[in-house]
């Protein structure tokens, strides 16, 4: 388990079906204005238990074969949210995604604390060169978490970031893994 400066806030692996669950009931139980403000289609997410099945299948599969890998977030002992990677290729690059379910948790700071901890240990898991995030360019608050997490802006473009987004502009960071960069 990954600790950070403040006990309460750690990250861990997902590690079974309810973790899946978790991550999957936050999206289908979201309104479609809060996933609209962060880029996603509600028309395109998948019904429930295909996409429970699918996430299972890929925590099973070697790091090199993964779809995604996700680090869920535990507040106090309970999870609340959770990181994770796409577009991995190991040793090299991927793309971070960062979801904290619990409205009433936001805007303290503790994103930004769970997301720095994520980045930290998905560069050393997956020896990183370097980590992209890409979020909606209309969605503030991860706009502002990544400049606060040490990654820098590179450009804007229009894009459809994955297959449960809409078209959108989105602005690109990276944070680069000095430790893997000199390996
Ligand atoms: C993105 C997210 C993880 C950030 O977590 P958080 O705990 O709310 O963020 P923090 O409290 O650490 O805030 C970090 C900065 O963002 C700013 N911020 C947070 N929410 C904001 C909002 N809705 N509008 C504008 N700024 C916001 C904070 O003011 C803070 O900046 P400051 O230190 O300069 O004041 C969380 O808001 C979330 O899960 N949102 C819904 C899902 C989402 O949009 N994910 C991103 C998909 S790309």
């Amino acid at each position: 388990m990954g600790e950070t400066a403040d006990p309460r806030i750690q990250i861990r692996p997902f590690a079974d079906r309810r973790d899946c669950e978790r991550m999957v009931d936050y999206f289908l139980n979201a309104d479609k204005a809060f996933l609209e403000g962060m880029g996603v289609d509600p028309g395109k997410l998948p019904p429930r238990r295909e996409w429970i099945e699918s996430a299972l299948l890929d925590l099973e599969r070697p790091a090199h074969e993964k779809d995604r890998y996700y680090l869920a977030w535990i507040y106090d002992g309970t999870p609340v949210g959770h990181a994770s990677i796409n577009r991995i290729k190991v040793g090299e690059e991927a793309f971070i995604h960062l979801h904290l379910w619990v409205k009433d948790l936001r805007k303290a700071g503790l994103g930004t604390q769970f997301f720095a901890a994520s980045a930290v240990e998905f560069m050393r898991a997956f020896r990183l060169k370097r980590l992209f995030c890409e979020p909606y360019a209309e969605n503030p608050a991860p706009n502002r978490v990544v400049l606060k997490a040490g990654f820098r802006f590179v450009k804007r473009y229009r894009t459809t970031p994955g297959p449960l987004n809409f078209e959108q502009d989105v602005n690109q960071y990276v944070r680069e893994n000095p430790e893997a960069l000199a390996g």
